[in-house]
């Protein structure tokens, strides 16, 4: 589905389930999109109204027109949920990159969210070598193509279950990757690198919140997700077994019954 969240600007996005029913809104990981929430949307739309937008250059949605923030992809989610007329308090639920943008959604509009769910994320900025890294994949992302970024990416992305065990698995991660103009993903990589440090956020987090770490998570380790759980005053974590860092496809039986168990029904 397309909205127009502004007069220059619009956001594709995934919405299932029944309208009236409390909202879970889900939040992508780089390089993927709303698409890899399937698995979630199909096992909470019969009790939930699922939402899950592609972030600024990924699906349909208007690129990057200005320095990429998340600022402003948090802005975008917050004028989506006002074009869907949701002004009530959402469960947000967002995966590594979509946990930086929950992170912004948080402090910036602290009122609209009800529930948090952070999924194989970091509070903290960037490192220098980090940036480094970054830096490099951004060159790399406008010489190749979005595949090649995968492929280049699909090591620390997938745990080594998942990359010997479960081909399936392995594919369908690849075909989310592939789709995306690299001048987009470049834009986004800016973004990421530029993300600010949210450290000093987790003690403000009022709302219940899941933190949920694949066991084989090398991007955000189980280590520091368990320490980031406990500087959030109530906050609960979950190890999710054999999944690295895209443990909602990875493992997605013990992802889903994490979810169900913090969200109820
Ligand atoms: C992601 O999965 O969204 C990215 O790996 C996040 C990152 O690289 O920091």
């Amino acid at each position: 589905m397309i909205a127009p969240i502004s007069s220059s600007q619009q956001l594709s996005y995934i919405r299932a389930g029944d309208p009236y029913a409390p909202k879970l809104v889900f939040l992508h990981a780089f390089p993927l999109s709303s698409e890899m929430w399937r698995p979630q949307i199909e096992e909470f739309s019969s009790q939930f109204d699922c939402i899950a937008p592609d972030f600024r250059g990924i699906g349909e949605s208007t690129p990057f027109e200005t320095r990429p923030s998340f600022t402003m992809i948090a802005d975008d989610v917050r004028l989506l949920l006002n074009h869907l007329h949701i002004f009530q308090q959402v469960t947000l639920c967002g995966l590594s990159m979509g946990g930086y943008c929950a992170f912004e959604f948080v402090r910036s509009f602290p009122d609209r969210v009800g529930k948090l769910i952070l999924c194989d994320t970091r509070p903290d900025a960037d490192s220098e070598q980090a940036r480094k890294t970054r830096n490099e994949l951004l060159e790399f992302a406008l010489r190749n193509n979005a595949s090649a970024v995968a492929e280049k990416m699909l090591p620390k992305l997938l745990g080594g279950t998942t990359r010997n065990e479960k081909p399936d698995v392995v594919g369908r991660v690849k075909e989310l990757a592939a789709p995306h103009r690299t001048e987009h993903l470049a834009a986004m990589i800016q973004a990421l690198r530029d993300r600010r440090d949210s450290t000093e956020l987790l003690p403000n987090i009022k709302v219940p919140t899941l933190v949920i770490s694949g066991e084989e998570d090398e991007i955000s380790t189980p280590e520091l997700m368990r320490d980031m759980a406990l500087h959030i005053p109530n906050a609960k974590f979950v190890e999710i077994e054999k999944a690295g860092h895209l443990s909602n496809l990875e493992n997605t039986p013990d992802f889903n019954a994490a979810l169900r168990e913090f969200v109820g029904k």
